[in-house]
Formats: structure tokens, C-alpha cells, sequence
């Protein structure tokens, strides 16, 4: 069974295991976790069987009028099962407040995240690999 938390106290590292799939350097899993503990909000969907997370998503924002969800990821085998639906659902719950919530998706996740009300936009990118230690 699949369930969804927003407190992290209980999750640890060797739970992240099999995320960024596809990315040349990858967060290790000690940036991954302080990742999630240092944002705004993140909610994680754990495998209770598995004791695993099997999705996350995060938030960044300065509590007034501006959110940001830099990451959303669902582990591959358990795509397709409405996991990163509900992480959207419930990291944006209470967020009509803020003036903007914005991500950077590719062109083919627009209509993806269309269906939450989000629109498409163009977008400017920074990016330093070295950064990551995975
Ligand atoms: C995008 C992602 C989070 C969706 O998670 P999920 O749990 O499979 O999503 P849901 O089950 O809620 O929804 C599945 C729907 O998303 C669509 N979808 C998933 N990935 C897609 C992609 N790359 N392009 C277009 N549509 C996609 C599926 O076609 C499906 O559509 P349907 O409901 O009409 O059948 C997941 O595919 C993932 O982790 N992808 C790799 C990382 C990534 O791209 N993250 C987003 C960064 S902006």
C-alpha cells in the first residue's frame, strides 16, 4: 500500500534509492534527503511494503506570493498509477494564495500538468553539475 507524508523525520536515505533516472551526475542520497527537509514542502509517497519512497516532490517558496516545485519523480515501476498525480495534488493544496506556483517541465509534460490548472510558459536555466555529488 501506498501512502503520502509531508513530515520527513522518519525517512532516511537508503530509502531514495533508484531516483534521477537518466541523469548523467545524480544528488546523492544525503543531498536528496536534505533536499526534501530543507524545501518549503515536500511530500513523499512510500511503499509501506517495501519501506521505500516511490515518489517525491518539492517545493521552494517565500511564503507570501511566489512557489517554486523544482522536482517531481515517480520510480519507473510504479509509474502510471496516479502516485505523481496525488504528490501534485497534495504539495499545491493551500497554494491559491500565492500569486505564482511555477515549475520547468519538458513540452510533453504541459498537458500533464495542464489538468492541475498550470499553463504552459517559456523558462531561462542555470545549471553547475559539479554541484552534485551523486
Ligand atoms: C511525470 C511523472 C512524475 C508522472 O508520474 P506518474 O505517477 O506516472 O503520473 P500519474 O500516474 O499521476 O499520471 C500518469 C499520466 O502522466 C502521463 N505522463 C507521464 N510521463 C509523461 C511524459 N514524459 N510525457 C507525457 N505524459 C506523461 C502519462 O501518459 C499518464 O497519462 P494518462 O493518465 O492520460 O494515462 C513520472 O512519469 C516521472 O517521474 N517521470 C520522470 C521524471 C519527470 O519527468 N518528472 C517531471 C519533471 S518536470
Amino acid at each position: 500500500m501506498i501512502h503520502y507524508v509531508d513530515d520527513l523525520s522518519h525517512v532516511r536515505e537508503d530509502m531514495l534509492r533508484g531516483f534521477f533516472v537518466g541523469w548523467p551526475q545524480r544528488p546523492s542520497p544525503r543531498q536528496h534527503l536534505a533536499v526534501l527537509r530543507g524545501s518549503y514542502r515536500s511530500v513523499v509517497a512510500i511503499d509501506d511494503g517495501a519501506e521505500r519512497v516511490v515518489g517525491f516532490v518539492n517545493m521552494l517558496s517565500d511564503g507570501v506570493l511566489t512557489a517554486f516545485v523544482p522536482w517531481l519523480e515517480v520510480l519507473p515501476e510504479y509509474q502510471g498509477r496516479g502516485i505523481g498525480g496525488e504528490l501534485m495534488r497534495r504539495v499545491l493544496e493551500g497554494t491559491e494564495r500565492f500569486y505564482s506556483v511555477d515549475l520547468v517541465c519538458d513540452a510533453e509534460l504541459v498537458p500533464y500538468y495542464a489538468r492541475l490548472g498550470m499553463r504552459a510558459a517559456s523558462s531561462a536555466l542555470l545549471r553547475h553539475p559539479a554541484a552534485l555529488e551523486g
